[in-house]
């Protein structure tokens, strides 16, 4: 048994989540970023450790037992069959969007995203001067859902070049179900769209949701999409800079691993290469529990709401451990609402409108935290929304 109730210091660690300005006063609790608070895989530790003895840190490849354990992960955990020359590393996966948009699109072209989504999706567009055509999500105050009449028609109306999925999607909580991801792909076959799937979230997906990837959908996607996996998220690696992209078709490997070159993105971190293997080789137990622990604080937090503040709205989340919360009730505008978080609630938190469209009065709440941590956060915002009554 892993012990996930432990509660470990992270401030002056040199991390984002604990070290940046708005986390210096000490009774701040950031749940913001997607970044763990629980100590990783024991060998995921060791193999750093034996690594680092070693002593000796020149440029690095993946060995062949690397991408065996990448491989053996996809097939075990999501009966996802990959090729050992479909796998192209990167020093993470916001990284190999804008290497797929670099790749296989030109200045000014139309790449359609659902929001409200992941904001990095937006900047990776705009950086890279191209434009961003919105797809937005519809909300029935419980589930959110795609729209595929308005899908296609935004696609052919501003002849989009490239959709990128967030597949499961963050930060609201959906993992698309088969024939979601069927409709999608037709969709984008038929208007010749390249499809980039972000599946960063693939292993936190609970009850009796399970992860597809669009690759799994039909064989013939492979000819027009792009799957990004990482192990960063499932095992809190994101320092490490490792992700696993993975290509089937020949033609856009090619444009991909030319973008990256062009980039200076060249071998990757050795860390990065010896966590990745410790964790997709031994890693199942961890997660297995990992997810358990992350349902009952969800569960948890759930329970709170309904109970002690039920005017509040938790969007009952069916994949990662990062939480929709809808604050409207509150009657805040977007500025009150941040400021009510970090000066009165003491949490630092996603606000939903940095996801954009459909975003305003909505918080993301990291539960990836020991129950106690979030107990505390829950008891603190229960006493900061007492004092507006
Ligand atoms: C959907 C999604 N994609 C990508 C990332 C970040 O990936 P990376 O750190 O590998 O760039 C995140 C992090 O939260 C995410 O939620």
């Amino acid at each position: 048994m892993y012990d996930f109730d432990k509660v470990i210091e992270r401030r002056q660690t040199n991390s984002i989540k604990y070290d940046r300005e708005k986390a210096q006063d000490s009774r701040i609790i950031p749940m913001w970023v997607a970044d763990m608070d629980f100590e990783t895989l024991p060998e995921i530790k060791e193999a750093l450790v034996k690594r680092a003895k070693h002593g000796i840190f020149g440029y690095a490849a993946p060995t062949e037992s690397y991408y065996q354990s990448v491989i053996g992960w996809m097939k075990r955990r999501h009966h996802f069959d990959i090729d050992k020359e479909w796998i192209v590393t990167t020093p993470g996966v916001v990284t190999a969007l804008r290497l797929a948009i670099q790749a296989l699109t030109k200045e000014n072209d139309k790449i359609m995203i659902m929001k409200p989504v992941y904001y990095p999706f937006d900047a990776s567009i705009e950086l890279n001067g191209r434009k961003i055509i919105e797809c937005p999500l519809c909300f029935d105050d419980d589930v959110y859902t795609c729209d595929f009449e308005m899908f296609e028609q935004k696609i052919v109306e501003n002849d989009v070049k490239m959709f990128i999925l967030c597949n499961p999607h963050n930060p609201i909580g959906r993992v698309w179900k088969k024939d979601e991801l069927m409709k999608i792909g037709k969709i984008c076959q038929k208007h010749q769209v390249y499809v980039v799937s972000d599946e960063i979230h693939m292993d936190f997906v609970y009850g009796e949701h399970h992860h597809e990837s669009f690759y799994n959908i039909e064989e013939t996607f492979k000819d027009f999409s792009i799957v990004c996996t990482a192990p960063s998220k499932t095992f809190n690696l994101a320092a490490l800079q490792t992700s696993n992209i993975i290509i089937a078709n020949e033609e856009i490997r090619k444009l991909f691993i030319e973008a990256k070159a062009r980039n200076g993105i060249n071998d990757p971190n050795i860390f990065g290469l010896e966590a990745c293997e410790a964790a997709y080789t031994y890693g199942d137990q961890w997660v297995d529990e990992l997810l358990d622990y992350l349902q009952g604080n969800i569960q948890y937090m759930i329970d709170f709401f309904k109970e002690r503040l039920p005017e509040i709205k938790v969007i009952s989340p069916e994949g990662l451990y990062l939480v929709w919360v809808d604050m409207r009730a509150l009657g805040m505008n977007k500025d009150e609402l941040e400021d009510f978080m970090l000066n009165k609630a003491y949490l630092w938190l996603d606000e939903g409108y940095i996801f954009g469209t459909g975003g305003d009065g909505f918080e993301r709440f990291n539960v990836a935290c020991p129950r106690s941590i979030l107990k505390q956060a829950l008891e603190q915002l229960e006493k900061a929304i007492q004092t507006l009554k």
